[in-house]
């Protein structure tokens, strides 16, 4: 499986402390069957914080000690991106990271509000695409414009933009509510990868993919679950267009 959302770098944002728990965080992914995860720590973070070229040292760094390790998982580097109007262009000057320096972007909603409360998005989303970007949103099965508004995901997707499902919402982690908006999204085919979003090697965020893959093959069928966290994170690494679930 191919984990596109982690927090997996050491001391940089809510993720693990240590480097120790990063290796376990690879450890546990590796033995439930991910190959390749994108670390993909928040881009405040990172900006009031920490740096890029931090980032860059520390996914070396990291991937180093994975190898070590005799760990079979790759590492390579994102960014969680809180939208705001800044972000089109720190993206094009190298502040904000796409998902391993393909055209896809992670980039993370306002989690509350109604879309028209925050009247930069639209426009920074469009900023994006006139710049060749691909938007992904994280988890959009826990903001809650998507949650009231599910054409306004629709619409976005209509665009060309994709979806990411996280692990722990199909698993009922964040309730009821936001597991059967997560179902919903399966069923009308608008999660286009499912990632862990992990925070930590102890539940319950933790990295493994393998339970949730299994509901959704339930939902939707072996082929969809394959796809979503195999094929199309796999071409999106790569930066190829997604393969997206047939239906
Ligand atoms: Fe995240």
């Amino acid at each position: 499986m191919y984990d596109l959302h982690a927090h997996i770098l050491p001391g940089i944002d809510d993720g693990p402390a240590a480097i120790e728990d990063s290796i376990e965080i690879a450890r546990i992914a590796a033995a439930n069957g991910t190959r390749a995860m994108l670390a993909t720590p928040h881009r405040k973070d990172v900006t009031e914080l920490s740096s890029v070229e931090r980032i860059r040292d520390l996914t070396a760094e990291l991937g180093c000690r994975i190898r070590e390790e005799g760990i079979p998982l790759s590492l390579t580097l994102g960014m969680e991106n809180h939208i705001d109007a800044a972000l089109p262009a720190d993206v094009a000057a190298g502040k904000a990271l796409t998902m391993n320096g393909s055209r896809y972007i992670l980039v993370e909603m306002p989690f509350f509000g109604d879309i028209e409360e925050h009247d930069y998005v639209e426009d920074a989303l469009r900023e994006l695409q006139a710049q060749r970007m691909i938007p992904i949103f994280a988890h959009p099965e826990r903001i809650e414009a998507f949650q009231r508004q599910p054409e306004l995901l629709e619409r976005y997707i209509g665009m060309g933009m994709l979806s990411q499902l996280t692990r722990g919402s199909l698993l009922g982690d964040w309730g009821e509510e936001v597991r059967n908006f997560s179902i919903q999204l399966l069923r009308k085919g608008m999660a286009h990868i499912l990632s862990s979003d992990t925070h930590s090697p102890r539940p319950p965020r933790t990295p493994e993919l393998g339970e949730a893959a299994k509901v959704a093959a339930q939902i939707v069928g072996c082929h969809e679950a394959k796809a979503i966290v195999f094929d199309t994170p796999r071409a999106i690494l790569n930066d190829e267009p997604p393969s997206y679930p047939s239906r």
